[in-house]
């Protein structure tokens, strides 16, 4: 069986990140702003910080260049973008990786965590889980942060197309002009192009097949989990009581929630 080095799984990260900056070109931005409010909000040299649905964790290294004494711990059920980020950052102080579904209660066992955390961030992830799960989740975190920590959430959140139509549109609307300003001959990668190529990589292919048994990928598009009232509602439910928009474009927010208590 082949086995991937470091700077193969560094290569398909890059390529990943080049792909995500198709769908979202202000990735950069919002992740600075979300690690500018880490530094402020957390206020401490070492925080502990969740990264839920890390990805192969571009943003939990970005995090930790900007605040060398934190430890992000990774959250993520895809065991082949986890493999990806452990291959490519063995030995990256602060940083490790959790394989856990976060659609299922008790995920938050597995994290090893010896301490309430300072904060969760999250970017383009939690609204892959259904409503249900999703309020259950953000229960959940409820125990694991400390009171006053922060929740930061990267992502796109809808305005609901009944009540607020104009403000749903135009949310939309200035995504998809940004993206053709940047981006007039299209996607550089595409999301399915990117996973039919790393699929095909021989060196992953026991984390492919272990992959397709975890049905992360149920229908995501269009579930009430993409919209703000869904995460307002499910955050207050949980606890959290300053709740807001901290960053935006359109409907590209970075969302925050302060954890009551
Ligand atoms: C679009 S990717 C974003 C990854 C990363 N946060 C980034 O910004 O590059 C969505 C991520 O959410 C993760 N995810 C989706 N559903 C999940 C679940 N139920 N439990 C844990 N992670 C999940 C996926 O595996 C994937 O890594």
């Amino acid at each position: 069986m082949p086995v991937l080095d470091r700077r193969a799984a560094a290569d398909w990260i890059a390529r990943w990140d080049i792909q995500q900056l198709g769908y979202l070109p202000d990735r950069e931005e919002r992740f600075t702003a979300l690690i500018d409010a880490v530094e402020e909000g957390t206020a401490v040299p070492n925080p502990l910080v969740l990264d839920l649905g890390c990805g192969p964790g571009s943003l939990a290294v970005r995090l930790l260049d900007r605040l060398p004494g934190a430890t992000v711990v990774g959250v993520d059920a895809d065991p082949l973008l986890l493999t990806l980020g452990r291959i490519a950052w063995p030995d990256r102080a602060g940083l490790r990786f959790a394989e856990t579904d976060l659609r299922t209660a008790g995920w938050s066992a597995v994290l090893g965590l010896d301490r309430q955390a300072d904060a969760a961030v999250s970017t383009t992830a939690l609204h892959w889980l259904p409503p249900v799960a999703l309020a259950a989740m953000y229960a959940e975190l409820g125990a694991v942060l400390r009171p006053g920590g922060l929740l930061l959430n990267g992502d796109h959140f809808t305005e609901d197309d009944k009540t607020a139509p104009t403000l749903a549109r135009l949310g939309r609307s200035l995504i998809e002009r940004e993206e053709s300003r940047r981006f007039p001959g299209g996607h550089p990668e595409t999301w399915s192009g990117w996973w039919e190529a790393v699929s095909a990589e021989p060196a992953l292919a026991d984390e492919v097949a272990a992959r397709a048994g975890r049905f992360i990928e149920s229908d995501h598009h269009g579930s009430p989990s993409g919209r703000l009232a869904t995460h307002i509602d499910a955050l207050r439910a949980a606890g959290f009581t300053e709740i807001g928009t901290l960053w935006q474009r359109g409907e590209n927010r970075l969302l925050c929630a302060v954890m009551g208590g």
